[in-house]
C-alpha cells in the first residue's frame, strides 16, 4: 500500500491510474470501512482510501482532541483489505491557512436532524469532502466513485446533493451499515462506551427497529411514535436527541397518508457518548 502525506506525492502516484474508487474516512477503521474499501475495490483501477480527522466538523466542545488516532492498526487493516493507496495529510497539508472558501449545504437539509444538534457539521463535511475530491480525482480520467456508511445517512445525502449541483464526475455510492452481533451500528465511538453502557448500547437500534415494525404495521400516528421511542430510551438513561421517521427523499416529516418511502433515525447519548443510526422502514 502507498501511503501519501502530502497532495503533490499523492497526485504523482495516481497520475498512473484512471479510475480511483476512494474511500474517505477519519481512521480508527472498523468492518464498516474495510467492508467499503471491499467493495471498492471492483468500482476502479485503484482503491484510495484517506485518514484525516478533520478538525473543521467538530464543534468546539466535540471530541476533536480525544477523536480516537489508531494509525498502526489503521494501515495493517487497510492493506489486509486490499486498500492501495493510504491519503494521510496532516493538517498543516490539507489546510495550509484558514480555510475561508467553504461548502454551505442547503439549510432545508443541512439544518435539521445532525446539522442541529452539531450547527456547522455538514459545513465542515462538505468542505473536507470537497478538498479530498481535488485531491483524489484531479488525475483521473473518466469513472471516478467515492464510497460512504449509510449509517451517516444525512452525510450521504449532503454529499450525493452536493456532487449533484457541482456536476462533479463523481459516483457517490452507500455502503450498508455494519452492525455488531447484537444489533448495534459499528462506529469508532463505540470505543468511548464503558461495558456497561456497550451492553445497553444496542437499545438504539431496538429502538428504531421498534419504530420501523409499528410502521410496517401501519401505524400512522408519528408525533406519537417518536414521542414514545424517545421516552423508551430516557427511562433507560439516555439522553436522546431525536428519534424521527422521515421520508427518505428529503429527510422531512411525511404528511399524513403518504405512502413515501421512509427512513428512521436516531440520535442519542449514552453518558459522555453520542451514537447515531438509522433503519430504512
Ligand atoms: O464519515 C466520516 O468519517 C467523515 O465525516 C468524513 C466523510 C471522512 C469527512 O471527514
Amino acid at each position: 500500500m502507498f501511503i501519501a502525506h502530502t497532495i503533490e506525492a499523492l497526485r504523482a502516484h495516481l497520475s498512473a491510474y484512471q479510475h480511483p474508487a476512494f474511500v474517505p474516512t477519519m481512521g480508527n477503521l472498523h468492518a464498516g470501512h474495510l467492508g467499503l474499501v471491499r467493495q471498492a475495490k471492483p468500482l476502479g483501477d485503484v482503491t484510495v482510501a484517506s485518514i484525516f480527522v478533520n478538525r473543521l466538523q467538530f464543534l468546539p466542545h466535540e471530541d476533536f482532541d480525544s477523536y480516537p488516532r489508531t494509525w498502526d492498526n489503521d494501515c495493517a487493516q487497510l492493506r489486509a483489505a486490499g486498500c492501495d493507496v493510504l491519503f494521510a495529510p496532516n493538517e498543516k497539508e490539507l489546510y495550509p491557512e484558514e480555510q475561508t472558501y467553504k461548502i454551505q449545504p442547503p439549510a432545508a437539509l443541512a439544518d435539521l436532524l445532525e446539522g442541529e444538534f452539531r450547527p456547522g457539521f455538514f459545513v465542515g463535511v462538505g468542505t473536507v469532502v470537497m478538498k479530498m475530491f481535488a485531491c483524489v480525482f484531479s488525475e483521473a480520467k473518466g469513472r471516478r466513485t467515492a464510497l460512504f456508511g449509510q449509517k451517516d445517512y444525512q452525510q450521504l445525502m449532503v454529499i450525493r446533493r452536493m456532487v449533484q449541483q457541482f456536476a462533479l464526475p463523481i459516483d457517490v455510492v452507500g455502503g450498508v451499515t455494519e452492525r455488531a452481533p447484537d444489533g448495534l451500528a459499528l462506529s469508532s465511538r463505540n470505543g468511548y462506551l464503558s461495558p456497561q453502557e456497550r451492553a445497553e448500547a444496542v437499545h438504539l437500534s431496538k429502538t428504531l427497529q421498534a419504530m420501523a415494525t409499528a410502521l410496517r404495521a401501519g401505524a400512522t400516528d408519528i408525533a406519537a411514535l417518536e414521542a414514545q421511542a424517545m421516552d423508551s430510551l430516557r427511562q433507560r438513561g439516555w439522553a436522546p436527541d431525536y428519534m424521527v421517521t422521515r421520508r427518505r427523499s428529503d429527510l422531512l416529516t411525511p404528511e399524513a397518508g403518504n405512502t413515501t418511502p421512509l427512513v428512521v433515525l436516531g440520535a442519542a447519548k449514552l453518558g459522555t457518548t453520542r451514537l447515531i443510526d438509522n433503519l430504512e422502514v
